[in-house]
């Protein structure tokens, strides 16, 4: 079995080389079923609501730009598995902060499900308004994706060719939510993940509106 700093090890690695990292082996297994499940629970009672588009005044819902449903997750979940994904955040957010001298302070994740014909055009996670979204993270909930299915996350590096990656079950993608645009791409079947931000909340890093 691998330990996880070595799997902190790794993603960390490829985000100081490259600005983003894949890996596969973030969560276990039954923690990976114990929050599918969940989401197919919110799914089925009608809680997964159309998400929207920008921030504060800004924010509307608009399916040319993304059509995925979300419902977001809380701190103070009484639910086993969010419990350890909430613990396991925190865990990889104190290693960055050690290795990489950020100041992760705090995170938001929602349960998110794309339905056929769905999909998030080109855009970079971090609001004008607030940037205290320090790094992107994803991790795919799709049981036996195959090529066809869609929905691949596409990443524009700077520089660098873009990367295209499939949505497989357990997979995570972690990137730096200021510099990399990323879309993802049409998807042909209901397209499962958790999407959230490791974020550094201080005065700095909230801009007031001022109208
Ligand atoms: C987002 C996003 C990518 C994905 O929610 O901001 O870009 O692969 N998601 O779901
Ligand atoms: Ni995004």
């Amino acid at each position: 079995m691998i330990h996880l700093q070595e799997i902190y090890e790794s993603l960390i690695d490829q985000i100081v080389d490259k600005g983003y990292a894949v890996g596969d082996a973030f969560l276990k297994e039954d923690t990976l079923n114990g929050l599918f499940n969940q989401l197919l629970t919110l799914q089925e009672s009608d809680k997964m609501k159309a998400a929207g588009v920008g921030q504060l005044t800004e924010h509307e819902v608009n399916k040319s730009i993304r059509g995925d449903k979300i419902h977001w997750l809380t701190k103070n979940s009484k639910i086993s598995f969010e419990q350890l994904f909430n613990r396991q955040i925190e865990a990889y957010s104190a290693y960055l902060n050690r290795s990489c001298f950020l100041s992760i302070n705090d995170f938001e994740f929602h349960y998110t499900c794309y339905p056929p014909g769905t999909f998030y055009k080109k855009h970079i996670d971090r609001f004008q308004s607030d940037r205290s979204r320090i790094l992107s993270l994803i991790l795919y909930l799709n049981k036996d994706w195959k090529k066809g299915d869609g929905g691949e996350i596409v990443l524009y590096p700077l520089n660098e060719p873009e990367v295209i990656i499939e949505p497989k079950w357990g997979r995570m993608v972690c990137f730096k939510s200021d510099e990399l645009a990323h879309e993802v791409l049409p998807t042909n079947v209901n397209r499962y993940s958790i999407t959230g931000w490791l974020k550094s909340v201080n005065s700095e890093n909230i801009i007031q509106l001022i109208d």
